[in-house]
């Protein structure tokens, strides 16, 4: 075998034999997640072919319309994750409680978070969407669903899939980002983007400017102080699926923002699915991620669903949004 080919399966062993002490657990639910975002892979490419666009008819906690492909997402995951019994608890932005586990499942070590659709109103169009999901280590505790509410700081691991002109599974375990392509012709997923580092300040920034009127002074602010960069001319971006606008701008460089607005207090994203995982893995690759006054990975979270404004991405652009929101609050 060339030696340059690695697997993402190969790839994990190597770095689970890096830890004399560890069982196997995580590896095998990290298998899992990559198994599941291989046949939602296989049924987003499908879409259009057989009967799964479109709504459910059904909404979920946030009051959003649930799309038949978020359901089908959120099923496979639960499904691959429930057999392993090394999870003890699992919480998705699709199901209002945490979800009930096997009794199997409820010595596992480690909880679960995640979004399995991500970008659910660009389904229907062709355009990329996501899952994304965070892996906790259990607490020292015997009510494991108190190992869904940690710091983001506390992740052992997090990552996300993206759905896009080819498929991508991007993870970190806090030592660096490694980005996988999905080879379809093998079904499996290779090693194609080695120790992802975001550029430090890139020229793109991705905010609804629709929302405009409804921000707070400094984020008006902001945005025409970088539309009128003394050194750089940034171009505006905004696809409407997260993981795919984050992507781009982890790749390329840039800031990702979904702040407060007065219809959304608390912007649109989710502390746990969302904000969490990808601040992980941007502060993995060198950026930064706040709600404009705090590191998202120190925000202790109180309830499963809680939404956080949140600006993401280089560390320039970053730090330069929370210096506006100081100046003009
Ligand atoms: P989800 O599909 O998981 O509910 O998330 C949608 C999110 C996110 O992907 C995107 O950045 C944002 O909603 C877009 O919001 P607007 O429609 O307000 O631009
Ligand atoms: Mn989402
Ligand atoms: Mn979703």
């Amino acid at each position: 075998m060339d030696s340059s080919i690695m697997s993402l399966s190969r790839f994990m062993l190597e770095e689970q034999r890096k830890h004399p002490l560890a069982h196997g657990d995580f590896t095998l639910i990290l298998e899992q997640i990559a198994f599941a975002a291989k046949i939602i892979s296989r049924e987003v490419n499908k879409a259009g072919l057989v009967n799964i666009l479109g709504s459910a008819k059904t909404h979920n906690v946030h009051g959003e319309t649930q799309q038949k492909l978020d359901l089908f997402a959120n099923e496979r995951m639960i499904r691959v994750l429930n057999p392993t019994g090394k999870v003890c608890a699992m919480a998705s932005e699709e199901i209002d409680d945490a979800i009930p586990v096997d009794d199997k499942s409820l010595e596992g070590k480690y909880s679960v978070v995640f979004d399995p659709l991500d970008g659910s109103s660009n389904i229907d169009v062709n355009v990329s969407i996501g899952t994304i999901f965070g892996i906790y280590r259990r607490l020292d505790d015997n009510n494991c669903l108190h190992s869904l509410l940690q710091k983001g700081k506390e992740l052992v691991c997090s990552g996300y899939v993206i759905y896009g002109s080819s498929t991508m599974f991007v993870y970190t375990t806090g030592n660096g980002v490694n980005g996988f392509t999905l080879d379809p012709s093998v079904g499996e997923f290779l090693l194609s983007h080695k120790n992802i580092k975001i550029p430090e300040y890139g020229k793109i920034y991705s905010i609804n400017e629709s929302n405009y009127d409804r921000w707070p002074e400094g984020i008006k602010e902001y945005v025409k102080f970088i539309r009128n960069h003394p050194d750089r001319q940034y171009t505006a971006r905004w696809i409407g699926s997260f993981v795919a606008d984050f992507h781009r701008n982890l790749l390329k460089g840039g800031v990702f923002s979904y702040p407060e607005n007065t219809k959304n207090p608390q912007g649109k994203l989710r502390l746990l699915y969302e904000a969490n995982p990808m601040a992980f893995v941007v502060e993995n690759a060198g950026g930064a991620a706040t709600d404009g006054k705090h590191r998202i990975l120190d925000i202790q979270p109180t309830s499963l669903h809680e939404r956080v404004p949140l600006v993401i991405g280089s560390k320039y652009e970053v730090e330069l949004y929370a210096e506006f929101r100081e100046k003009y609050g």
